[in-house]
């Protein structure tokens, strides 16, 4: 039997068919000795929720999932609903349960070659934001906005906080043996503003290429992608995970959200990265480029 290998994959969105179809087409041989790491926003939708980690279950050894902000959107949910689940916090923990039930893991676990990965809950707070005089800074223009409820004890903006608490009773055990020990840890959220940085010096680059090369107007593709309406450093992540990050030390972190393949390097020891299915309509005007595969993780080097 082969060595197992790590994948990655993040941001599914399988309320789009074509995504689904994709989860669906992937091999049911190649990864049975594998594992796969899914960062967030696979959908709202549960019962496809459900359906998508079921599907994952079926072909690779270990499914490895935190949920994104596009799972906690329950306002508009008739399914929520008949399940009662009444606000975001309760719908976080139904889906943590779900996992539970389902055999995905969604704290810390070590695969058959002893590399720890290691799942970070988290959300978004206003310290990513970095202001930029030509993009709105307003919350109301995010759909979370609109369709995560939160309660008295966790009102949105502290959001980040609540989950980020979560994963603290999981890290004590890092501070210990982290000098052997292979780490890969994963995020929905980006996790620091040096990141949010890093992304947003990659995006200029990306723009400036495109520019050059055929004198287009890629910020019109990306306006039409849908993702870059507001200034997305406002919903991007929280410093809060970067704490964590500071004290697992991880080899590779995962991250979703920002809907852009990309690898990024920071200067702190770890290799972050981002390898989104993203929308259908983001692989066809061409902000997500490649085609949609599984990242393999490689922890001896890029
Ligand atoms: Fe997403
Ligand atoms: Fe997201």
């Amino acid at each position: 039997m082969s060595d197992e290998k790590i994948f990655a994959i993040s941001d599914l969105h399988v309320d789009q068919t074509e995504n689904m179809q994709w989860v669906e087409q992937l091999s049911t041989n190649n990864y049975l000795n594998d594992t796969v790491i899914i960062a967030g926003d696979v959908t709202h939708v549960l019962s496809k929720l459900i359906r998508t980690l079921e599907i994952f279950k079926s072909k690779f050894k270990d499914v490895y999932y935190c949920p994104g902000n596009h799972e906690l959107w329950t306002l508009s949910s008739r399914e929520d609903e008949e399940l009662h689940i009444d606000n975001s916090i309760e719908k976080f923990h139904y889906i943590l349960e779900t996992c539970e039930n389902l055999g995905v893991h969604t704290k810390p676990g070590v695969t058959s070659q002893g590399i720890t990965i290691v799942p970070l809950n988290g959300w978004y707070d206003d310290s990513l934001h970095m202001p930029m005089p030509s993009v709105t800074s307003d919350l109301q223009l995010w759909t979370d906005y609109y369709s995560c409820k939160w309660t008295s004890e966790v009102p949105q903006h502290l959001a980040a906080k609540y989950f980020t608490t979560l994963n603290e009773k999981y890290i004590s055990s890092f501070k210990e043996n982290r000098n052997n020990s292979k780490i890969i840890t994963f995020s929905h959220f980006l996790t620091s503003k040096k990141l949010m940085k890093a992304y947003i010096d990659e995006m200029s680059l990306r723009r400036q290429k495109r520019l050059d090369s055929r004198k287009g107007t890629p910020y019109v593709e990306e306006l039409k992608s849908g993702t870059m309406t507001a200034n997305f450093s406002l919903v991007a992540g929280t410093e809060l995970l970067n704490e964590q990050l500071n004290l697992i030390k991880p080899q590779v972190h995962i991250f979703g959200h920002s809907h852009r393949k990309m690898e990024l390097d920071i200067d702190d020891g770890i290799r972050y990265i981002n390898n989104p299915l993203g929308y259908v309509r983001e692989r066809e005007t061409g902000v997500i480029k490649s085609l949609p595969e599984l990242y393999e993780i490689n922890l001896n080097g890029k």
